[in-house]
């Protein structure tokens, strides 16, 4: 018989496994052999269900036989409509949702294709550090080549945009705020500096808005929101967060028509858009976003306090964050501050607490570690107890 040729495509070599695949087998395997819980701060799932009336629209929308049929690859006229509405109420950004909207089977999905339909082989893109890998992952998958923007607390996690360079073949600029793993939050300002290299260079830009309601002081804004923004800009969302609605793989993307034309070539040859019947509880949810994402930020809000004050009061000093439902803490202990893997397998191990490496989201996330306040508030009581016997601090 011939021997087969190598499995793997040689492009998919260049990118590590998957953190949060790494992370679920690390816990896997501690589960069989301690047979103990884990309290599981890792991955950002959030804990909730979304609202019961949500699920009880999305039942009566099952029995709608047009959604049960390929749906259209850019989604519902109506979905885009409800999103178009939310954004001129909520950021003062006015959409055409036929041409400036597209809906997403979650905003990875989108994320991940609008780089595929943008980078070609040697384009630049500018990737934060550290940063949701999909942004780092893609780009050297489609052949591009990231240039890395750390994150330093020094900056208030904000890329410094200097260390952008003019160059023929620069094509991207990555952001994504509030941010993960930081939890920083951009101010106005910030975008429009942004907007105006993107002008000054002629490169495109994405604001990666998931988080964009879950924020515990002023409501974080838009990167549409500066004038033009549209000639370079497109902006991510999502009802995973906001609306726990994470399993249901909902999200949207919004801004520059030209980009979200490119990307929907690519998806009309991958996906066939988000399930009408989700897309219609999708509608509900942004029709009734306010409500749902006051309650949504009411629970995080107390599991992040709790997990902040416990924290201090053990010597782990740390600030609230502004936004998300994470958690980005300097490692404490001297013999872990620049091993922040060693540190999670040893936490795991003594307590049976699994958090996220910050060098996992890059090398600038070294010396950090993420908690996802998704636990419930009990398990942050018995975490902090863990914590306080296991000598890591
Ligand atoms: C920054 C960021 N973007 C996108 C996503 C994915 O969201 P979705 O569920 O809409 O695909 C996540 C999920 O953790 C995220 O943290």
């Amino acid at each position: 018989m011939k021997s087969l040729i190598g499995l793997e495509a040689v492009r998919i070599k260049k990118i590590p496994t998957y953190l949060f695949a790494d992370l679920d087998k690390l816990k896997h395997k501690y589960q069989q052999q301690t047979g103990e819980r884990i309290i599981d701060y890792g991955e950002g799932n959030p804990l909730f269900s979304p609202p019961k009336s949500i699920i009880k629209y999305f039942i009566s929308a099952l029995k709608k036989p047009e959604n049960h049929r390929y749906p259209s690859y850019n989604g519902k006229i109506t979905a885009r409509e409800a999103v178009a509405e939310w954004y001129k109420n909520r950021f003062g950004v006015k959409l055409n949702p036929d041409t400036e909207v597209a809906m997403l089977i979650g905003s990875k999905e989108g994320v991940a294709h609008l780089i595929w339909s943008i980078i070609d082989k040697d384009d630049i893109a500018y990737v934060p550090s550290p940063s949701y890998p999909v942004y780092l992952n893609q780009t050297i998958l489609a052949g591009g080549i990231p240039k890395i923007l750390p994150l330093l607390e020094s900056n208030a996690f904000l890329p410094d945009l200097d260390q952008i360079k003019p160059d023929k073949k620069l094509k991207l600029l990555c952001l994504n705020y509030p941010n993960n793993p930081t939890a920083a939050v951009a101010p106005l300002t910030y975008y429009k500096e942004a907007v105006k290299k993107a002008q000054r260079y002629g490169f495109y830009c994405f604001n990666d808005n998931v988080y964009s309601e879950l924020y515990y002081n002023n409501p974080p804004h838009s990167i549409l929101e500066i004038t033009d923004a549209k000639e370079h800009c497109v902006e991510f969302h999502s009802l995973s967060k906001t609306c726990s609605m994470a399993g249901w793989r909902i999200g949207f993307v919004v801004g520059n028509k030209a980009i979200i034309k490119a990307l929907l070539r690519i998806k009309q040859n991958v996906d066939s858009g988000p399930f009408g019947a989700i897309q219609d509880a999708a509608i509900f949810a942004l029709n009734n976003i306010d409500g749902i994402s006051k309650n949504t930020r009411t629970d995080y809000q107390k599991r992040l306090l709790l997990l902040v004050r416990s924290l201090n009061k053990l010597g782990w000093k740390t600030d609230m964050p502004e936004a998300t439902f994470y958690l980005w803490t300097k490692i404490q202990s001297e013999k872990y501050r620049r091993d922040s893997l060693s540190f999670t397998y040893s936490l795991l191990e003594k307590t049976g607490i699994l958090v996220a490496p910050g060098c996992g989201f890059g090398d600038a996330g070294e010396g950090y570690i993420r908690f996802a306040a998704i636990v419930s508030l009990n398990d942050i009581k018995l975490s902090i107890k863990r914590l306080a016997v296991s000598k890591l601090l």
